[in-house]
């Protein structure tokens, strides 16, 4: 899977310098996708192509080839064959670029160079769109913005290190005439994304952007590399049965210490269920795992795995991680593959602690596996004030069959309700 860092924004706001810099430093494929409207652009002079010249436009498309190449450590940028780095630069090119990146056909071809360019690497990818349409699904989304005048600023200083030859004010108008129609395009225009981190470079030096920047890409690289920890499936083996077993034991003596687990009706010994259960409390959960004989595949919320010992004891029971607040395909299918093989599933509907108290609504995930699964309901009250060596009561009810509401998916919350009516009475139970 590649990581795709994504860094829009204006003329002028230090993109380029910046991007170069997290390259190296990130070890990312740089790619400023500004480079290649240009080369379209110089091309389209060399050829004395014009913009209203759409067919001449399209042929030359066809045959254009863009390379973007690290030569001793400076981005080289190829046209055909020939090295442009310094052309695309001119005076000339910056005067027509934008119109013509306007230009649906260019920017189509384009767009779709630019993701073959990505495809199964690390990019760092600088532009006008790049988070809005190139790649909306970007790991990281940077908007890099700042003042016009010091924009306007920079970029003419820049020129005078290259030997490009604008005035102050030629610089100046062309990005202002660049940033409005670059804002106003029907496709790729420049904004920011909903979901893109703004950075306003104005008063801050390209040390502090970069330094800003490195730590949203670290804390992504981290949380993702925590995601694959939590997501990871510890396959079964004998050692991990025979230290489950051993916890179990070791904790359920615990628990007896400190509650006085009361158990009433029972779960048959083989097959798969779907355990749903009000909960009251995080020890309600453990309760269940350790006072059943089969083993108890709970689903929890996806935090709980990032404490140290809850995370191992979450994988030595397969416990299944699940996002809050989204629909986890991942989770389910996991939810799934557990009733496949015939295993016991652990949920609590109200998805929260004391939801029913809260009366808050119902997930309804659990029927809605149960009828994808075909497999039945076990409604479990749970109550106690779990207060030391107070009564713990754990009610199990008669399995539930939801098959009537195969292939309605409308009545999903009717079926939940069924679920949840006989939890509370079960709750109500001594
Ligand atoms: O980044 P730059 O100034 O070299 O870009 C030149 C022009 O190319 C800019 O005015 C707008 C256009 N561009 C674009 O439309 N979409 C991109 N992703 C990158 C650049």
């Amino acid at each position: 899977m590649s990581f795709i860092v994504a860094i829009d924004g204006p003329a002028g706001t230090g993109k380029g310098t910046v991007t170069k810099i997290l390259a190296k430093k990130f070890k990312l494929i740089n790619v400023d996708t500004g480079a290649m409207y240009r080369c379209v652009a110089l091309e389209m002079l060399n050829k004395g192509i014009k913009i209203e010249e759409l067919d001449k436009i399209k042929e030359m498309l066809e045959n254009i080839t863009i390379d973007l190449k690290e030569e001793n450590g400076v981005q080289t940028v190829f046209l055909n064959g020939e090295n442009v780095t310094k052309d695309i630069r001119s005076k000339e090119v910056s005067e027509i670029v934008s119109p013509v990146s306007s230009i649906r056909e260019v920017r189509l071809k384009m767009v779709a160079l630019q993701r073959k360019m990505a495809e199964g690497k690390d990019i760092i990818m600088e532009g006008r769109d790049i988070g809005t349409y190139v790649f909306p699904t970007a790991d990281v989304k940077i908007y890099l913005d700042a003042d016009l005048e010091e924009r306007a600023r920079r970029r003419f200083q820049q020129n005078k290190e290259k030997g490009i030859n604008m005035s102050y004010v030629e610089v100046l108008e062309n990005i202002k005439k660049r940033d409005e129609n670059d804002k106003s395009k029907e496709l790729g225009a420049l904004k920011v994304a909903h979901d893109a981190e703004v950075i306003d470079s104005t008063s801050k030096s390209i040390n502090q952007v970069v330094r800003e920047i490195s730590e949203i890409i670290r804390k992504k690289k981290k949380d993702y590399k925590l995601q694959g920890k939590i997501y990871k499936i510890r396959k079964e083996n004998a050692w991990k049965k025979f230290v489950r077993k051993v916890v179990k034991v070791f904790l359920s003596a615990l628990y007896h210490i400190a509650y006085r687990v009361k158990i009433t009706g029972k779960v048959p010994e083989q097959g798969a269920y779907i355990l749903c259960c009000n909960h009251i409390n995080y020890l309600d959960a453990a309760a269940i795992v350790l006072f059943n004989k089969r083993k108890v595949n709970f689903v929890a919320k996806e935090d709980l795995f990032t404490h140290g010992i809850l995370f191992w004891l979450g994988h030595l029971f397969d416990a299944i991680p699940i996002k809050r607040d989204m629909q986890d395909i991942e989770a389910m299918k996991r939810c799934l593959k557990v009733l496949k093989n015939g295993e016991l599933l652990g949920i609590f509907p109200e998805g929260t602690r004391k939801g029913m108290e809260k009366n808050m609504k119902a997930k309804n995930g659990a029927a809605f596996m149960a009828i994808k699964a075909g497999v039945k309901v076990i409604p479990v009250g749970i109550h106690g004030t779990f207060k030391p060596f107070s009564k713990v009561y754990i009610n199990y009810g008669e399995p539930i069959d939801l098959s009537v509401y195969k292939n309605q998916k409308d009545k999903l919350d009717e079926a939940t309700e069924i679920v949840m009516n006989q939890i509370k009475e079960l709750v109500e139970k001594e």
